[in-house]
């Protein structure tokens, strides 16, 4: 009897100090079933691209709503598009880029401007719960950001920003992804 009860205290020490230790090194586990949730179904946003951007950010640290990971998302979206007008702005500077690449790039320049002049209402709308006004404008700069890729395919030649534009497109996706639950 004696023994017995120390068995069962000794295993439930253990599985305590399992369950503390599996806690503390995944502190950001919820993530996963939101993600799941918002990427599993969509062609447009995927589940490790969902991970890997609200990983990198430590307001998520301590758990968070779906509203306010669309804040995140349209804050994060803010910060790419403010370096990829500027790297853009980089690349018309220098010289090595043909005719065709220059068009693109100006043009691409346009449209991320468009894209940064939309995203403090965004950014407001997703604060002050106003979800379709959000989706609305999100929806209009991650067609913006294809649309700026898709010049350079149209056009024939390589694009300097697909990395840029595709997390541009994805970060405007996942924040609708998150409005929309
Ligand atoms: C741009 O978006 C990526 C992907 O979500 C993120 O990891 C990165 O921190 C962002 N870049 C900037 C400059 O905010």
């Amino acid at each position: 009897m004696a023994s017995s009860f120390n068995g069962s205290s000794v295993l439930f020490v253990i599985s305590a100090l399992l369950l503390f230790g599996a806690t503390q090194v995944t502190p950001m586990d919820y993530l996963l079933p939101i993600c799941k949730t918002v990427g599993g179904g969509s062609t447009f946003v995927g589940i490790q691209f969902c991970m890997d951007t609200f990983h990198s950010d430590s307001r998520t640290a301590h758990g968070a709503t779906y509203q306010e990971l669309a804040a995140i998302a349209v804050d994060l979206l803010t910060a790419n598009a403010t370096s990829t007008k500027a790297e853009i702005g980089g690349l018309l500077g220098g010289k090595t880029a043909d005719a065709a690449t220059v068009q693109c790039l100006r043009s691409c320049q346009t449209l991320y401007g468009g894209i940064l002049q939309r995203q403090p209402g965004s950014a407001a709308a997703v604060k002050d719960g106003k979800f379709s006004e959000a989706i609305s404008s999100l929806e209009k700069s991650a067609a913006t950001a294809k649309e700026c890729e898709d010049g350079f395919s149209k056009s024939h030649v390589p694009s300097p920003v697909m990395v840029e534009n595709s997390n541009a497109f994805q970060l405007a996706k996942l924040a609708v992804a998150l409005l929309r639950y």
